[in-house]
C-alpha cells in the first residue's frame, strides 16, 4: 500500500469529520484548533450550540479565540467586531450607524455535537 504524500494528506482530509473537543470542554471561552492544517475558533452561540469559524479577524487579524463569547456570537479582543455563527458580522462598536462592510466576515464549517463530541 502507497504512503500517501504530504499534499495527498492536505487534499483528503479536510473532507472528513473530526472530533475536536469534549463538549463539557466547551464553554464561555472560544477554543482555538488546528484540524488538518486549518486553525479554527469553536465556541457556543445562541441556545449554547456549537459553532466553528475561522481563527482570524478581517479587520487587522486579531486573533478571535482571546475573548468570551457574547450576543450569540465571538466578539473580536480588539476593536470589538462581533461574529456570528454564520461568519458575518453584526456589530462594530465604533460605527454602529454604518452598514458593516462586505469583507466583514470569516469562514464558518459545519459542526455537530454526538456522544459528548463536538
Ligand atoms: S482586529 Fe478584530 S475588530 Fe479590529
Amino acid at each position: 500500500m502507497l504512503k500517501p504524500g504530504k499534499e495527498e494528506i492536505q487534499f483528503v482530509f479536510p473532507a472528513h469529520w473530526y472530533a475536536v473537543e469534549w463538549s463539557d470542554k466547551l464553554k464561555k471561552k472560544p477554543v482555538k484548533k488546528r484540524i488538518a492544517g486549518k486553525g479554527m475558533v469553536l465556541f457556543r452561540g445562541e441556545n449554547e450550540t456549537a459553532h466553528a469559524i475561522s481563527p482570524c479577524c478581517p479587520h487587522r487579524g486579531a486573533a478571535l479565540s482571546l475573548r468570551l463569547c457574547s450576543d450569540g456570537g465571538v466578539r473580536c479582543a480588539y476593536h470589538g467586531w462581533l461574529f456570528q455563527e454564520d461568519g458575518i458580522c453584526t456589530d462594530i462598536p465604533a460605527h454602529p450607524d454604518r452598514p458593516v462592510p462586505d469583507f466583514a466576515l470569516v469562514t464558518c464549517y459545519p459542526v455537530l455535537e454526538r456522544a459528548e463530541l463536538i
